[in-house]
């Protein structure tokens, strides 16, 4: 067979980017996203050039079917995944679901190690094997492009693993995954493992080999890039990280690590490094999920330099403290200075820098937005342009929309809300009481459109310096053991509560939530 990880011409091997924020991602606590956000997402994953795009686990809900259904339809260059258990079911869903993509993927795991198969499947490990089988043999009959993965490999015993990964290939897996699954392996053990399963199964040529890791121990990325030596040339990742407990390895640190140590690194993948920055703002806007200021490549402070020997030496040569330009990944310093002045057409172009496309709808949205804001306070930063759109982004397919909030705080309670809202086109207004203004503003919200949900985090922080920065608020809401979260920005913390907290109801609504609103009644 043809290795695609081979490239023409270049000294370096190809490593094939597999995306996995739309599935694994989205299984992190509080990350789900509508609709609508996936299809942002897919397209951005895809312009930037992910190889594989896993669009979802279609059996798991009609939503997820729908999202991974339009994705394939949409999408012409990526190759677009399914996931399915090692199940007769779930294997024909995910089938139903890529059918119509330019390039087809079904993507089935099953449990190996022996904790998984005593505790969890209840099954011996012939009986796996037969498994194993079946459900390749059956996703093969669907598609030519079969991944199989070996769920928790780094804890199954290395004959074991072999004999599966051989029974894979033979029933026709073109891609072999051994993942990390609980983030326990070193990066020696990983890289080794890799090396001895490829050594000994004799059809392993057959197959491409991919690495998928957690990062329980922190050790995500450096496990992916010990695998890559070990002879993987697929890896699994996800945008800012995201994924189950500590997360998956993240994308833009496996691409940048490769780029900038090619010299003890020689691959390559095909990812434009310089959309990484806007692809990390879409994901942390569709799932209102903040990335964590010292995230390598993508936080906030990546390219800050704090302390006075640092900006000396920035000063003289950006090399004496930067290992990489911020402009290689998209961060770009911007000379246009945002005010209540500046008009449509530089509000364009700044956007424009900063990495966004908007239509002219969302654009329209948020210039009336940034002027209302800029009337509001003195500097508006890149900061501000940036929490205002994303919220832009997120709130642009919601049902329930703010319309007007005022709130009676103090030291002489009760605190009142006074809250309208438009609920899927009606006006509804509720003056509510609360012990405090916050719960005042959530019990108008309840009291308008009644709902049953726990709150499980509420939290706070200023964008940018100054007492009239930006406030962002992060509302993380939960249901029937899923939860959602949402994100507001506002100069006036009181108001972006009532919108992080909307953001989270609109995400359980569309997620088919049953809530019922005083105006629709
Ligand atoms: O972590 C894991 O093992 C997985 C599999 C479904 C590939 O996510
Ligand atoms: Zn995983």
């Amino acid at each position: 067979m043809t290795n695609p990880t081979q490239t023409g011409g270049s000294s370096k091997e190809r490593v094939l980017i597999f995306d996995t924020t739309l599935r694994d991602g989205e299984q992190c606590p509080g990350a789900t996203m509508t609709f609508e956000e996936k299809l942002e997402v897919a397209d951005a994953l895809d312009i930037m050039g992910v190889d594989i795009i896993e669009a979802g686990f279609p059996i798991a809900s009609e939503g997820d079917f729908e999202a991974v259904s339009e994705i394939a339809r949409r999408l012409k260059r990526a190759t677009v995944a399914g996931l399915a258990r090692a199940i007769s079911a779930d294997i024909a869903r995910a089938g139903e679901a890529v059918r119509h993509a330019a390039k087809p993927r079904i993507h089935t795991f099953v449990s190996v190690s022996p904790i998984h198969l005593e505790y969890q499947m209840r099954k011996s490990q012939q009986e796996v094997l037969d498994i194993i089988t079946a459900t390749v043999t059956q996703a093969r009959n669907l598609v030519e492009d079969v991944e199989w993965s070996g769920m928790d490999a780094t804890r199954t015993p290395i004959d074991y693993l072999c004999r599966a990964v051989e029974t894979a290939i033979k029933a026709g897996a073109t891609t072999i995954n051994l993942p990390d699954t609980v983030g326990y392996a070193t990066p020696d053990e990983y890289r080794a493992m890799f090396k001895s399963v490829r050594e000994r199964v004799p059809n392993a040529d057959k197959a491409i080999f991919s690495a998928h890791c957690h990062n329980d121990l922190g050790l995500a990325v450096a496990n992916s890039l010990a695998a890559i030596e070990g002879g993987a040339r697929q890896v699994e990742c996800t945008i800012n990280g995201i994924g189950e407990r500590a997360g998956n390895a993240a994308l833009e640190e496996i691409v940048m690590a490769l780029r900038v140590r090619g010299d003890v690194l020689p691959y390559e993948t095909g990812i434009d490094a310089t959309q990484l920055m806007r692809v990390s703002k879409a994901v942390s806007g569709a799932c209102s999920f903040p990335v964590q200021y010292n995230k390598a490549i993508v936080g906030r402070n990546a390219f800050a330099h704090e302390s006075g020997i640092h900006q000396d030496g920035m000063l003289k040569n950006n090399t004496t403290y930067e290992i990489m330009t911020p402009a290689s990944v998209g961060v770009t310093k911007t000379s246009l200075v945002m005010g209540k002045h500046s008009g449509r057409a530089a509000f364009r172009s700044k956007l424009k820098e900063m990495g966004y496309e908007l239509g002219d709808n969302q654009l329209e949205d948020a210039f009336t937005r940034f002027k209302a804001l800029a009337d509001r306070k003195k500097h508006v930063y890149d900061e501000d342009i940036e929490a205002l759109v994303d919220e832009n982004i997120a709130t642009a397919h919601d049902r329930i929309k703010l319309e007007s909030l005022t709130v009676i705080a103090g030291t002489r309670g009760p605190q009142r809300a006074t809250m309208k809202l438009d609920v899927e086109g009606r006006h509804v207004t509720e003056e509510v009481e609360g012990n405090g203004p916050i719960d005042a503003i959530f019990n108008a919200i309840k009291a308008i459109v009644p709902h049953e949900v726990a709150l499980e985090l509420y939290d706070v922080h200023a964008v940018t310096e100054g007492t009239d920065a930006l406030a962002e608020v992060t509302v993380r809401l939960s249901r029937d053991g899923s939860s959602v979260t949402g994100r507001g920005a506002d100069p006036d913390t009181l108001v972006a509560s009532a919108k992080a907290y909307l953001v989270a109801l609109n995400k359980l609504i569309a997620r088919g939530g049953r809530l019922h609103a005083q105006a629709a009644e």
